[in-house]
C-alpha cells in the first residue's frame, strides 16, 4: 500500500471541509480527484504531503505514518515532502535561476548530494523529458507547457515515491495536455504513485488507473477507471457529462 487515508477530516475555524475520508491507493496508481469547485480536492491533496494538516484521521504515505489527533511537526513536513513531491498550477520556478538551477537547488541544499551528481541527474531528467535544450533557459523565456515540464522536472529530481500534481493542466492547450498525460503515463510504468486534481474529464480519463469523485467534502464515488465507463452513482455519473 503506498498510501492509506483513514478518517480524515478538516476544518478551516468552524467550516468542516473534509467528512470522514477514507481511501487507498496502491504503488504505481494513478489516482485522479474530481468534483466541483471547493469539494476539497486541493485541501485533500494538500494534506498528503502535510502542506495542511488534518483536524483528525490517520495518514499513511510513502512507509511515514502521521496520527493528526497528535500535533505533526513541521519538520516533519519537510521531512515528507522530500518524498512525496508536489507539482503545482502555478509552475512555482524560481525566475532568477536557470532552468538548471532550478533543478538542482533543492538536492544540494535539502538533500545534501554533490553539484555534480546534481546536474547528471538533471541532465538526465531534462532529456526524458524533450527539454535538454533548455538547461541554461530562464524560466520567463520558456512556454506555459514547457515551464509545467520543468515544474515536473523538478519534482522528479527528489526522487519521489508519490508525486502530487494540483490542476496540472488548467492553463496547458490540448496539445501540451497531451505531453503531460503521456508523461504521467511513463511514469507511472516507474512505480510512481500519483495523485492528480483535475476539472478536466478527458485529461482524467487518459491517466486515471484509479478515481475518487468528491461533493461537499465527501467521496462519493471510488473506483478503478471502469468507473469513468459504468459509474455507480448518479452524481458521477452527472459530473461525467459536463
Ligand atoms: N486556507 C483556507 N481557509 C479557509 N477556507 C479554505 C481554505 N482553503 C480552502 N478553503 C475552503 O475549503 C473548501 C474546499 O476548498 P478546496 O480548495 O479544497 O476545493 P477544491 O475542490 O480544490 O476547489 P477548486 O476546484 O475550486 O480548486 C472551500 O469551501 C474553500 O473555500
Ligand atoms: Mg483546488
Amino acid at each position: 500500500m503506498s498510501i492509506q487515508v483513514t478518517n480524515i477530516n478538516k476544518f478551516y475555524g468552524p467550516t468542516q471541509v473534509l467528512h470522514d475520508v477514507n481511501f487507498s491507493c496502491d504503488k504505481g496508481d494513478t489516482l485522479v480527484l474530481l468534483g466541483p469547485s471547493g469539494a476539497g480536492k486541493s485541501s485533500l491533496l494538500r494534506i498528503l504531503n502535510l502542506l495542511e494538516t488534518a483536524s483528525s484521521g490517520e495518514l499513511h504515505i510513502a512507509s511515514e505514518q502521521f496520527n493528526f489527533g497528535a500535533s505533526v511537526a513541521e519538520k516533519e513536513g519537510l521531512k515528507l515532502r522530500r518524498k512525496v513531491g508536489m507539482v503545482f498550477q502555478q509552475y512555482n520556478l524560481w525566475p532568477h535561476l536557470t532552468v538548471l538551477e532550478n533543478l538542482i537547488e533543492a538536492p544540494i541544499k535539502v538533500a545534501g548530494i554533490s553539484k555534480e551528481a546534481a546536474v547528471t541527474d538533471a541532465l538526465a531528467i531534462l532529456s526524458t523529458l524533450q527539454l535538454e535544450d533548455k538547461a541554461d533557459a530562464w524560466p520567463l523565456q520558456l512556454s506555459g507547457g514547457q515551464q509545467q515540464r520543468v515544474a515536473i522536472a523538478r519534482a522528479l529530481m527528489m526522487k519521489p515515491d508519490v508525486l502530487l500534481f494540483d490542476e496540472p493542466t488548467a492553463a496547458l492547450d490540448p496539445e501540451i495536455t497531451n505531453q503531460v498525460v503521456k508523461i504521467i503515463n511513463q511514469l507511472s510504468e516507474t512505480g510512481i504513485t500519483q495523485v492528480v486534481v483535475t476539472h478536466e474529464v478527458d485529461f482524467a480519463r487518459k491517466i486515471a488507473s484509479h478515481v475518487l469523485y468528491l461533493e461537499q467534502g465527501r467521496i462519493v464515488e471510488h473506483g478503478s477507471k471502469e468507473a469513468f465507463i459504468n459509474p455507480t452513482t448518479p452524481e458521477f455519473a452527472e459530473y461525467l457529462t459536463h
